[in-house]
């Protein structure tokens, strides 16, 4: 499963992207309003740092908005993948924009009907959000597994990013059903890093290695 970071916080993914683990960034304009700076050239720093797929989104509603801001933030830079919301603009937009070999993650989907959509016009992601539907009672995993189950049915191309993720549970559950993609903000994905007993173990095998030092010093 690839790890994308859900942020727009550049000193983050600067922090992260040495690791190797990070395929990706997703940003929002919920996301991009918390960075200072202008965003074109944030998501520039981005694309530089992270060298894979990086979603900016449309602020637009209407059709022709969406596809004149799509080729705009498409001229950014090569890895820029626009994030449309999902909607009869959105999925016209969709269309018109992966005919012209941009590519498109469809955001706010809360139904296996909107993913199923999307993917029939070409989108190369969907975004799920689970978190948030968790919020209202409902079990956002159930819908993962729809789409999961759905685009494996017919051989969409279209991969499915789970988004809206808010701890380390959802990471696991997403890898469980085979989503393709879960992006995480920061916060979880240091969470994914830690157990108590990975740095009890560290330290023991420390004490241990000392432990055995001042005893060959006194030989
Ligand atoms: O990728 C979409 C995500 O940023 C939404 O997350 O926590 O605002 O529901 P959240």
């Amino acid at each position: 499963m690839k790890l994308f970071m859900d942020t727009g916080n550049l000193r983050d993914i600067e922090a992260f992207a040495p690791l190797g683990i990070i395929d990706g960034v997703t940003t929002n304009p919920s996301l991009m309003a918390k960075e200072a700076g202008e965003p074109r050239e944030i998501l520039k720093e981005i694309c530089r740092t992270v060298k894979g797929p990086v979603s900016a989104e449309v602020i637009a509603t209407d059709v022709e908005a969406m596809i004149r801001e799509g080729r705009d933030l498409a001229t950014i830079d090569p890895h820029i993948v626009v994030k449309l919301p999902f909607g009869k603009a959105g999925v016209q937009a969709c269309h018109a924009l992966t005919a012209e070999g941009i590519p498109v993650n469809m955001t706010l989907i809360f139904s296996p009907t909107q993913a199923l959509l999307a993917a029939k016009v070409g989108a190369a992601y969907v975004s799920p959000f689970i978190g948030r539907l968790d919020d209202i009672a409902t079990d956002g995993m159930d819908l993962i597994e729809q789409v999961v189950e759905i685009f494996d049915n017919y051989e969409f191309g279209t991969e499915v990013l789970v988004a809206s993720v808010r701890h380390p549970i959802h990471v696991v559950q997403a890898a469980r059903l085979g989503a393709d993609v879960c992006t995480c903000p920061t916060t979880v994905i240091e969470a994914l890093f830690k157990h108590p007993l990975t740095d009890l173990g560290l330290e023991r095998f420390l004490k241990d290695y000392e432990k055995a030092q001042a005893a060959r010093a006194h030989l």
